[in-house]
């Protein structure tokens, strides 16, 4: 089973202070920071551009995990790459060349990710799985857009068929995850845990990244 790790999503950060905000993570002892990007088409909501990981990948030295909920993520891969992600994870349901998008990714040194929404089959990425087109697999447990929504516990199913299907892949789960659910969704095989609201809303976020990690690890 792939190293457990907890990624802090700076989506629930204080816009204020994003790069305090970024600090603060690595600071917790946070594994990886998660960045959203939205472009208002994929999804209802407009977020974060490559300028932003720039500046996360200015101020802390943990890896920059870049979510990419943009339509056409093939057009972005370069100013991505070039900002200082580290992983990327394009959609399966975005509109571009999943084979050639992410073998861009690998080719020039950077981990390759795929995500699924809340109802999008496993059976849909199989083939970046028995191809070895990723490293990491992202699995939505809420509808992407918004920071703040309530875990969708169903998905654990589809985390049981990818874990089974590939057991050298790093699952990330998405939405919701606290320190509760963060125990159901280790038990289904993920690895990788998101969490925005409920850690940027701690005053000891380092403890809460200890207990989360300490609980997904039981
Ligand atoms: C949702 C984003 C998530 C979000 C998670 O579209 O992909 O990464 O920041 O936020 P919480 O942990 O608050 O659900
Ligand atoms: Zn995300």
């Amino acid at each position: 089973m792939p190293e457990i790790q907890i990624m802090p999503s700076i989506l629930a950060a204080d816009f204020g202070h994003l790069a305090a905000g970024c600090r603060r993570a690595e600071e917790a002892g946070a594994d990886q920071v998660h960045v959203d990007v939205m472009d208002g088409v994929f999804v209802p909501n407009i977020s974060f551009g490559p300028d932003v990981v720039k500046m996360a990948a200015a101020n802390v030295s943990i890896p920059r995990n870049v979510h990419l909920m943009v339509k056409k993520p093939q057009d972005h891969i370069n100013a991505f790459v070039a900002a200082g992600s580290d992983t990327i994870q394009i959609h399966i349901e975005s509109v571009c060349n999943i084979e050639k998008t992410l073998t861009a990714i690998r080719e020039v040194g950077k981990r390759p990710a795929i995500t699924l929404n809340p109802e999008t089959p496993a059976h849909a990425i199989f083939q970046c799985l028995d191809n070895r087109w990723v490293d990491e697999v992202l699995v939505m447990s809420v509808h992407p857009g918004f920071g703040g929504q309530k875990y969708l516990g169903y998905v654990e199913e589809k985390v049981v068929e990818i874990r089974r299907r590939a057991d050298w892949v790093d699952i990330a789960i998405d939405g919701g995850i606290d320190g509760e659910t963060v125990v159901p969704a280790a038990a289904a095989g993920c690895n990788l845990f998101v969490a925005g609201s409920y850690l940027y809303k701690q005053d000891d976020m380092a403890a809460a990244v200890a207990d989360m990690r300490e609980k997904a690890a039981a």
